[in-house]
């Protein structure tokens, strides 16, 4: 096992709040890794803390043992960092195909010149993103919509269409905020199959979710946060029934 993305001793503070404290998180190589816990736990702050959309009070963050504390979002996704958001982000007046391109951006070599002119090389470009755009979309199960304007498609599918922009940069690590939100029961189903489909692909998963039988059954490991803290770190079987997990987050009789 390698380590991938690492956080030691991580804390964020916004004035006297002390959103996160002293978190330490270590994810390997092709593991899917969850993380739970109530609301205003700090897990979309531990997120935006451990991409560069966010800066650490203190502590580091490493990727691949490289220290990229401090380094902006630009530089996390050079090195291979993709993620969605707690809230939808589509351009909804774009089509599915439109989206996904986006997220190919910094793949792209081709000056402005040469996409003015659309010389041999810029249409070469061009193309393979088009093909890689399909792939990936084949992969979420969405080719099919592809020419659709995003705001014209269910809640299930924009979120699918978010996971496609982000993986179509080829990330090492993708991180997805809270990915079933406002899905039924059966998109959510799908979704879980999906992303292990992704991790198949050798692509390490960091998932965000409320939904706790999907986190149980999904996750290699989850982290468990409450009011900021990491109250565990283990495999489902030994998170579901840690006493401190079922008094904050899990709740008595429920799995
Ligand atoms: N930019 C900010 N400025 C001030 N306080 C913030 C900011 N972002 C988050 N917080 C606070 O930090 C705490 C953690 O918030 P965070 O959004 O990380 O929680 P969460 O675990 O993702 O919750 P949820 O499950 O509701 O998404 C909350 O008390 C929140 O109000
Ligand atoms: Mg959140």
């Amino acid at each position: 096992m390698t380590e991938l993305l690492k956080a030691e001793h991580l804390s964020k503070n916004f004035g006297g709040l002390k959103a996160l404290s002293d978190i330490n998180i270590t994810v390997f190589d092709n593991e899917i890794f969850g993380i739970i816990g109530p609301n205003g736990a700090g897990k979309t702050t531990l997120f935006n803390n451990i991409t560069g959309f966010d800066i650490p009070s203190e502590g580091k963050v490493y990727l691949e043992g490289k220290d990229m504390t401090e380094k902006n979002v630009t530089l996390f996704c050079k090195e291979g960092i993709a993620r969605t958001f707690q809230n939808i982000r589509v351009f909804s007046q774009m089509t599915v195909l439109g989206n996904v391109l986006v997220g190919m951006h910094k793949n792209m070599t081709s000056s402005m010149l040469q996409t003015i002119l659309r010389t041999p090389s810029q249409r070469r470009e061009e193309r393979e993103a088009y093909d890689k755009a399909h792939e990936v979309l084949k992969i979420l199960g969405i080719d099919n919509v592809a020419d659709k304007l995003a705001n014209c498609l269910p809640y299930g599918t924009q979120r699918k269409v978010e996971i496609a922009r982000a993986l179509i940069s080829r990330p090492k690590v993708l991180l997805l905020d809270e990915p079933t939100a406002g899905m039924n029961p059966q998109e959510t189903d799908d979704l879980m199959h999906l992303i292990a489909k992704i991790r198949d692909l050798n692509i390490t998963v960091i998932v965000i979710e409320h939904n706790i039988k999907f986190m149980l059954n999904l996750c290699n490991r989850i982290a468990v946060l409450n009011f900021g803290q990491l109250l565990a770190l283990d495999v489902p079987e030994k998170v579901k029934v840690n006493p401190e997990v079922i008094k904050a987050y899990i709740g008595e009789g429920e799995e």
